[in-house]
């Protein structure tokens, strides 16, 4: 059984593959924004900025939740960090076990992005776990972070031969730490997503915002069954595209619970796609896979120390901004409220 460095860095490998995506067709593209023809606004005077967490942003996107803990993850950190802050969008990052266990820190991540809001990452086991509270306290304290996310994940811990399997005390543990932690709870999936009745029992319990996660995009179960025995895999096929697609869970969500902060993430590729979302009613939009495979150059696996290029990134980043200015002009909205106002259609 892999030691937990060597499971992170083995993730960030496969989270790169192509067999890390969901076999089933994006569920974003079974919405279609109305063109509009006669827009009555600027392309150029179009307003995508958005306050999240206390801070300006460029636009409602954020860096999604990806590892820490190791050596590898802590150069990948650090350039999310500065990408983040030199694009002006919010990041998240991975889950802070292994680095606040083997006593890696993440403090420099502050300074290296001290506009931004930055989000803190805990597993929601490790949360009802013995000094959970204290772990999720210590998380926030090393990352002097905005806020904090949970993660619920139950889908990839049974895949994984080392996975926690007892989820008993995870509601309380959540509630608890809605009211004994100084910064807000987000609790977020990591790709099979949150449904409504879940995510109305959430917001009861106090959690800031829900970060749906859905099915779509990056594929946990698919990333766990390829670091398993053939025989273990095939235990696991019936499951492997099991989950919440991501527009699906994004609509029940908005529904149910219309007043409160939702974040759209799990397959959002581009930002047409991030206009989409917060059509739907998501007040924020995150990203994970598509960002690691901007950011690390595939161009030459035989690299001892892997490229970064966090200019490709901030690009791609500038890009999707600009995808997302594009379809709100296109749907005749000068900002992200009218955009909300706008005709789109599922298909
Ligand atoms: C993740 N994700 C994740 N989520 C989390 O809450 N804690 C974590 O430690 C990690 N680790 C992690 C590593 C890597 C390499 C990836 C790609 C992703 C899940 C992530 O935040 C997100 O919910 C899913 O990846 C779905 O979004 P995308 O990738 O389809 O945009």
């Amino acid at each position: 059984i892999a030691n937990t460095s060597d499971r992170k860095d083995t993730h960030l490998d496969l989270a790169m593959s192509p067999r890390a995506q969901a076999g089933v067709s994006n569920s974003m593209d079974r919405l279609r924004l109305t063109h509009c023809a006669m827009p009555e606004c600027d392309l150029d005077a179009i307003d995508i900025s958005t306050q999240f967490l206390g801070y300006d942003l460029s636009a409602p996107l954020f860096i999604g939740a990806m590892t820490g803990g190791t050596k590898r993850a802590d150069r990948i950190n650090a350039a999310l960090a500065e990408t983040a802050q030199s694009c002006s969008v919010a990041l998240a990052v991975g889950s802070q076990r292994a680095g606040l266990e083997n006593g890696s820190s993440l403090r420099h991540l502050r300074t290296l992005a001290p506009d931004i809001p930055i989000i803190g990452n805990l597993g929601a086991v490790q949360l009802a776990g013995k000094g959970g509270l204290d772990l999720a306290k210590a998380a926030i304290d090393d990352l002097q972070a905005d806020a904090i996310a949970i993660h619920l994940n139950p889908l990839q811990e049974a895949v994984q031969p080392e996975g926690d399997r007892d989820w008993c005390g995870v509601a309380a543990a959540i509630e608890q730490a809605v009211t004994d932690l100084t910064v807000p709870v987000i609790v977020k999936e990591v790709g099979a997503g949150i449904g409504a009745s879940l995510a109305h029992r959430l917001f009861e319990m106090g959690v800031m915002a829900v970060d749906v996660a859905g099915l779509g995009g990056t594929n946990w179960t698919r990333i766990e069954a390829a670091r398993i025995t053939d025989d273990d895999a095939a235990l696991f096929a019936p499951f492997l595209d099991w989950g919440l697609p991501t527009l699906e869970c994004l609509i029940d969500v908005c529904n149910r619970c219309p007043h409160h902060q939702i974040i759209a993430s799990g397959g959002i590729r581009h930002g047409l796609d991030v206009a989409k979302a917060l059509w739907v009613g998501a007040s924020m939009v995150s990203m994970a896979g598509p960002m690691l495979k901007m950011l690390i150059d595939m161009s030459d696996d035989e690299v001892a120390i892997e490229t970064l290029s966090p200019d490709t990134l901030s690009q791609a980043l500038m890009d999707w901004q600009k995808q997302l200015a594009l379809a709100l002009f296109l749907t005749g909205s000068a900002d992200i409220a009218s955009l909300r106002q706008a005709e789109a259609e599922l298909i």
